[in-house]
């Protein structure tokens, strides 16, 4: 069984990691619709992946970070990650920041936390994909310790793009233990 801890704010950051629950999904959706980078998955595979129990081979997590954002002065959802697992396998599906909170450590966090979550669930390696166009999220991605892999031609739709294929080693993932 997964115990959730919720990551409390600490000095300097003024935001929480946490397990998303279907509370989230509004939130989730409005921020998914900024990041046009990011999947696009409507609201019925949301509300799936945010219900799921956790049977079967192929398990996931769904993490927010949660804070203050900026004038609005109310803790809200900043921003989004979702990852799966089978056996040594497993994928960073999707994260995104919502615009106002980019730039600090908000995505970072996120993919650290489903990365350590992965590795605790016995997978060695993370993949992914992620359009030719989008510098920031591979430079987040090689901050993270993800290598290119290869190129996937034409992999993207609305518009037409390669997918860059990239991987990760798990062996040193480390995440603060929200989800421990
Ligand atoms: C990619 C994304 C999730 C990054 O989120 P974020 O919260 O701004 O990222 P962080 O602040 O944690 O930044 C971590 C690292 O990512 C890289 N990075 C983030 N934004 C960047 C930018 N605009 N340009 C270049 N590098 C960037 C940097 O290496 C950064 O580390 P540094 O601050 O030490 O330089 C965010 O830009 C986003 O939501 N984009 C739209 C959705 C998307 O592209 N998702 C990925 C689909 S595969």
């Amino acid at each position: 069984m997964i115990h959730d801890r919720t990551i409390e704010p600490r000095p300097g950051i003024p935001w929480n990691v946490r397990r998303a629950t279907p509370a989230d999904l509004e939130a989730i959706l409005a921020i998914q619709q900024g990041s046009p980078e990011a999947p696009a998955w409507r609201n019925p595979t949301w509300r799936q992946m945010l219900t799921m129990d956790q049977a079967g081979p192929l398990i996931r997590v769904c993490l927010v970070a949660e804070g203050e954002n900026g004038a609005l002065r109310s803790r809200c959802v900043l921003g989004f990650c979702v990852a799966c697992c089978a056996g040594e396998w497993s994928e960073l599906e999707s994260v995104a920041t919502v615009v106002s909170a980019r730039g600090q450590g908000v995505g970072r966090a996120l993919c650290r936390e489903v990365m350590a979550w992965s590795r605790g669930q016995g997978a060695r390696v993370m993949e992914l994909e992620v359009r030719a166009s989008n510098g920031a999220a591979q430079a987040l991605y090689r901050s993270l310790g993800f290598a290119d892999q290869g190129v996937r031609r034409n992999y993207y739709q609305d518009p037409v793009e390669d997918a860059v294929l990239m991987s990760a080693e798990l062996l040193m993932a480390a995440g603060t233990g929200v989800l421990a």
